[in-house]
């Protein structure tokens, strides 16, 4: 059928046509959100933690569209990208601030562009960030220089003005398992502090991340896991799975065979990126509506080679010999599931746990695994022991 209406779109961050199966999670949102605006009163902040592809830039990026049309003042980051945590926010918020100036009548804004202004010039003192905007930097609130303090300065500063121009704060940061140590004791104690207040502020935070990222949070500070709202992002249910596939076409009143559909959704294994990839191929093979069990079977093979090459084979190349054997023994454990490590050593001939520490601890920093609790292995990317599995 034709690709040029293709409704799919495979990918990473790639807005779906359909966020399947988020609903409960996004109208969470829609109430923090209208307390904000309603009452000038923030809620807990949340972490997304969730394996490879599973949608979760897709949902910061829907959270961004609800509230950007509402006036809010927003900014995303991605950690770890290029520059450090402090200064990749400083931009984002400088984006953030200039659509806002935009938006709101400045003498609301002034005292934030102020503090905001030393803010940005202590991190950046070259002053490639600027405001574009002529205001007097307002010194001894957010510019000790000392990040931890600075930023819980600048969110109440945030969040007093958002509340007095009846919107909210979003500040999202995406990859946040890539973040320091420091980043992110820095991050856990502005957002501690900003819980206290009687009537906490309207700003929001909400970070995304692997499955490691509760943990690496509760190392930086232990009441890290009490502070935030974990929203673990899973696979998609069958319903969300065949949601995925059909109302897209429908818009375009296009109709799945009930055949086509549940071998779709079957092979999908409810994997969002998978299912795009399936949506995409399947229906850029089909000839006509509906879609037909032909149609997903040849359609099928294509996006399994574009998930192979776009997602595990870098992954599994990536890894030496050694590594290999060692994902290989995780496959076999734990398949979808985490193994446990001396499972692993034992499978491959090892008399001891540490025995293959040097390898997993490569493969942790490589990305490809991860360790969700002491003691355990599990790849970071859905469906990765059935790649492996396939590997001569
Ligand atoms: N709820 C959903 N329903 C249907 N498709 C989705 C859903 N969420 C995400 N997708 C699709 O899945 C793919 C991966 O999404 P996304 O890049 O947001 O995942 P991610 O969790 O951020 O992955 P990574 O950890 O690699 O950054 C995209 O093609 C996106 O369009
Ligand atoms: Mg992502």
């Amino acid at each position: 059928m034709d690709p040029v209406i293709n409704p799919y779109r495979p990918g990473a961050g790639r807005r779906p046509p359909l966020l399947a199966g988020r609903e409960p999670l996004l109208a969470g949102f829609d109430i923090i959100r209208r307390r904000a605006e309603q009452f000038g009163e923030g809620d807990r902040s949340w972490v997304l933690n969730g394996l490879r592809g599973v949608g979760k830039t897709a949902l910061l990026n829907e959270l961004l569209g609800q509230v950007s049309g509402h006036g809010w003042i927003t900014a995303k980051v991605e950690a770890g990208a290029s520059a450090p945590l402090p200064m990749a926010l400083s931009q984002a918020l400088i984006r953030g601030l200039r659509t806002a100036t935009g938006r709101h009548p400045e003498p609301g804004l002034r005292r934030l562009l102020g503090v905001f202004k030393a803010f940005s010039v202590k991190i950046d003192p070259t002053g490639a960030l600027t405001l574009g905007v002529d205001v007097e930097a307002i010194r001894g609130v957010a510019d000790s220089g000392r990040f931890a303090e600075d930023l819980t300065a600048l969110f109440d500063v945030l969040g007093e003005t958002a509340r007095d121009l009846s919107v909210g704060v979003l500040l999202l940061i995406d990859e946040l398992q890539e973040a320091t140590l420091d980043e992110l004791t820095a991050l856990n104690m502005a957002v501690h502090h900003h819980g206290q207040a009687d009537t906490p502020l309207p700003l929001a935070f909400v970070g995304a991340g692997l499955p490691s990222l509760p943990a690496q949070l509760a190392e930086a500070t232990s009441y890290a896991e009490r502070l935030y709202d974990y929203r673990p992002i899973g696979l998609l249910d069958q319903q969300a799975s065949r949601d995925a596939l059909i109302v897209p076409a429908k818009q375009r009143e296009i109709e799945w065979t009930p055949q086509g559909l549940a071998a779709a959704t079957a092979a999908g294994g409810g994997y969002p990126y998978f299912l795009q990839a399936i949506g995409k191929h399947v229906w850029d093979n089909a000839r006509r509506s509906p879609i037909t069990l032909d149609d997903v079977d040849i359609g099928l093979a294509d996006a399994r080679r574009e998930v192979d090459d776009g997602l595990y084979r870098s992954r599994w190349e990536r890894a030496t010999r050694a590594q290999r054997d060692l994902l290989r023994a995780v496959g076999r454990i734990g398949g979808a599931e985490p193994a446990a490590v001396a499972d692993v050593a034992k499978l491959m001939g090892k008399p001891r746990t540490s025995d293959i520490s040097v390898a997993r601890n490569e493969l942790i920093k490589k990305g490809l695994l991860y360790a969700p609790e002491r003691g355990l292995l599990a790849f970071t990317v859905p469906g990765m022991h059935d790649f492996i599995d396939r590997q001569p």
